[in-house]
């Protein structure tokens, strides 16, 4: 039986290595529609015109770590306008608040480089390293109201060696970010990895 097409965003402020692996990953049924990005500068953006995927910069509005309320609501618009059905955070700089939450409920997974709970926020892998655990890693989750949070669709793990440096335990984390989030996405697409929070109300 032919299995329809999920149709993914990704959105990302940097580098844009784990976009690249989600294009040229096994991710069916889900397919690469579009990468968004908050900086020009961005090399996501490089990228996306290398991988023949539209690249897109949207005005974030003027705060830093977050989206100005009406420019959140016309990254929404424009993804739904796509008929995007699932979003994926790449490395984005910024916590979503209203409307992409809103838009896109149990259909936003992130990447992060930790073990979650273990280190959220910026530099986990920094944090992680300076707290000298031996066993270090990454999530891939379901984004919510909060920082890192989210249900827990992959975890892997990595050995931290005595000769690490921050650095090359990054580079260790980062080959396994490439493999599990293409297999979340996928697990996502093929109805396997489901949502089940709810929504809480945001406070203005
Ligand atoms: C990755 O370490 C990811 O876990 C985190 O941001 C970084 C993005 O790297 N959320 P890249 O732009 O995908 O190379």
């Amino acid at each position: 039986m032919e299995t329809d097409t999920v149709k993914i965003a990704v959105l990302a402020s940097g580098t844009g290595s784990n976009f690249k692996a989600l294009v040229e990953g096994d991710t069916a049924p889900g397919v690469v529609d579009v990468l968004v990005t908050d900086n020009e500068r961005a090399g996501a953006l490089q990228l996306a015109d290398e991988l023949g995927i539209q690249g897109k910069y949207m005005y974030p509005g003027k705060f830093r770590t977050r989206f100005g309320k009406q420019e959140e609501k016309q990254w929404a618009d424009f993804l739904l306008s796509r008929g995007i059905q699932l979003v994926c955070l790449a490395g984005l700089m910024r916590i979503l608040k209203g409307p992409l939450l809103e838009a896109f409920h149990g259909r936003i997974l992130n990447i992060h480089p930790s073990l979650l709970p273990a280190f959220p926020g910026l530099d986990a892998q920094g944090q992680a390293f300076r707290y000298g655990v031996k066993v270090a890693g990454c999530t891939v989750h379901y984004v919510d109201q909060g920082t890192d949070t989210g249900p827990v669709v992959l975890q892997r793990a990595v050995p931290v060696y005595e000769s690490d440096t921050r650095d090359s335990l990054a580079a260790r984390i980062l080959t396994e970010e490439h493999r599990i989030y293409s297999e979340a996405v996928k697990a996502h697409c093929e109805g396997r990895a489901v949502y089940s929070g709810v929504l809480r109300q945001q406070k203005e």
